[in-house]
């Protein structure tokens, strides 16, 4: 059953003034792997800024907006082999999903020159299968968003 949907749309040259401020604000964003694929790619100021959006869509599709503790860099989009996007949660983020019976969770991401923006639809009542994080589930790179309690919750 569909718990939320959340839309966000984001100005790439806002992130980008966003971004140039501080190394730290960069941090409490983005995970490593996130700043590190972005960082990889030609106009990387556009992937950025369509992560961004992605986490607040999904802020809004979980309910909740910005509180509580919850941390930008505890949702993270992780790229497949084929470039699809998906969303693993870590920390907080995660154990809040757990709470709200959150099982599915998915994510389309889109950017241009201009603009950035992303859809995110989270499920619950689904039956739960591999909720626990497995190694295939961590991207390995964001020690230090939130320690060991990660999962795409899938
Ligand atoms: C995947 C595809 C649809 C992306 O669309 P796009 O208009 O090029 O680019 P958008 O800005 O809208 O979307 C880019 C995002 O698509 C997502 N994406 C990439 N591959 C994907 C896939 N296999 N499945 C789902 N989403 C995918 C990614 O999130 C990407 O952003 P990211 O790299 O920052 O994560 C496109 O690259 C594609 O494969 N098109 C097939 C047809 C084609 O190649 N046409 C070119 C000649 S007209």
């Amino acid at each position: 059953m569909i718990f939320g949907v959340g839309l966000d749309m984001i100005e790439v040259s806002r992130m980008s003034r966003t971004l140039s401020r501080t190394q730290g604000l960069k941090d409490r964003l983005f995970t490593a792997a996130e700043a590190a694929y972005c960082e990889s790619k030609y106009r990387s100021a556009e992937h950025f800024a369509a992560r961004f959006a992605a986490k607040e869509a999904f802020l809004k599709a979980l309910g909740t907006g910005w509180r509580g503790g919850l941390r930008f860099n505890e949702i993270e989009i992780v790229n497949d082999d084929w470039g699809r996007p998906t969303v693993v949660v870590h920390g907080k983020v995660r154990e809040f999903c757990r709470a709200k019976g959150i099982r599915g969770m998915h994510v389309s991401l889109s950017h241009l020159r201009e603009m950035a923006g992303a859809v995110v639809v989270l499920e619950s009542g689904v039956e739960a299968v591999g909720l626990e994080a497995s190694d295939s589930d961590r991207s390995g790179a964001d020690a230090s968003a939130s320690g060991a309690d990660e999962s795409n919750l899938n």
